[in-house]
């Protein structure tokens, strides 16, 4: 080939990159923020069950720590300040109410840190749940404008903490939908959903489309009612 050859040749483009290709996330930090409700002991007790170091927090450390003494595993128990500063991974667990206070209040020890909300912003009325719009567009992207010195995703909203918390449940046949800014934070979460058996980790988008992701528990609400179930969501052909 001569040099004009080459100057002709389109830039090669680099393969694409596997999206199961996930990082090893076994030696992170996990962290719950508002841990000792059911959607955090439920995951709390799914991670650690499946190997990773867990710390619950609470606005009392001794709730925290009586959380975590009943689940075992390994896990520890702090408030949320101390949480947030020993963990690499933060999941926001705590209802839609305290939210925007709870990650003021946690800006420090949150700066730097992978910030997981998994916060469903619902009313409810005698037609049962609904979704609330926040002034940032969701919960997630309201977490994002609190924390700008975070990285901050959502997922792990669909989740059912009634079957994350039973013990005779072995597999949580449910898919996760991840979203964020930042392809290695996205990657990050993935990895840590898929280590749950059953669960997988989706990319579902950025932030700005976590409205829809946080709305559709209304509906998913619906359906467990109707259907007396705890009903998961599967994204097929991927
Ligand atoms: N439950 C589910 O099935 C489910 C599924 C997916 C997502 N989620 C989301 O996960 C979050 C937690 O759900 P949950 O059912 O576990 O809620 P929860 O029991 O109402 O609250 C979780 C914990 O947050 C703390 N907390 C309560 N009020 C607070 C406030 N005003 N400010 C700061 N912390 C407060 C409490 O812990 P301390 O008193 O110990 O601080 C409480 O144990 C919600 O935002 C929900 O939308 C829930």
């Amino acid at each position: 080939m001569t040099s004009t050859d080459s100057a002709q040749q389109p830039p090669k483009k680099a393969p694409a990159k596997d999206p199961w290709d996930l990082p090893d996330v076994s030696g992170l930090v996990v962290g719950v923020l508002g841990g000792t409700g059911p959607q955090g002991k439920g995951l709390a007790y799914r991670l650690a069950k499946a190997g990773q170091k867990v710390i619950i927090g609470s606005r009392a450390a001794e709730r925290a720590q009586a959380a975590a003494e009943e689940l075992g595993h390994g896990i520890e128990g702090a408030d949320n300040a101390e949480t947030a500063r020993r963990s690499d991974v933060v999941i926001v667990a705590v209802p839609w109410d305290g939210h925007a206070k709870t990650l003021e209040s946690l800006r420090e020890e949150l700066a730097g840190k992978l910030v997981v909300d998994c916060v469903n912003p619902l009313g409810f009325d005698k037609q049962g749940a609904y979704a609330l719009k926040p002034e940032e567009g969701s919960a997630a992207q309201q977490a994002a404008a609190l924390l700008p010195d975070s990285r901050v995703t959502a997922a792990f909203h669909h989740l059912s903490a009634v079957l994350l918390q039973d013990p005779g449940i072995d597999e949580i046949d449910t898919d996760v939908m991840v979203l964020g800014e930042v392809r290695a934070d996205v990657e990050i979460v993935q990895a840590l959903a898929g280590r749950i058996p059953g669960m997988r980790g989706i990319f579902a988008g950025r932030l700005r489309n976590a409205h829809q992701v946080e709305s559709l528990v209304a509906n998913l609400i619906s359906v467990n009612r109707r259907y007396k179930a705890h009903a998961g969501l599967r994204v097929t052909d991927v």
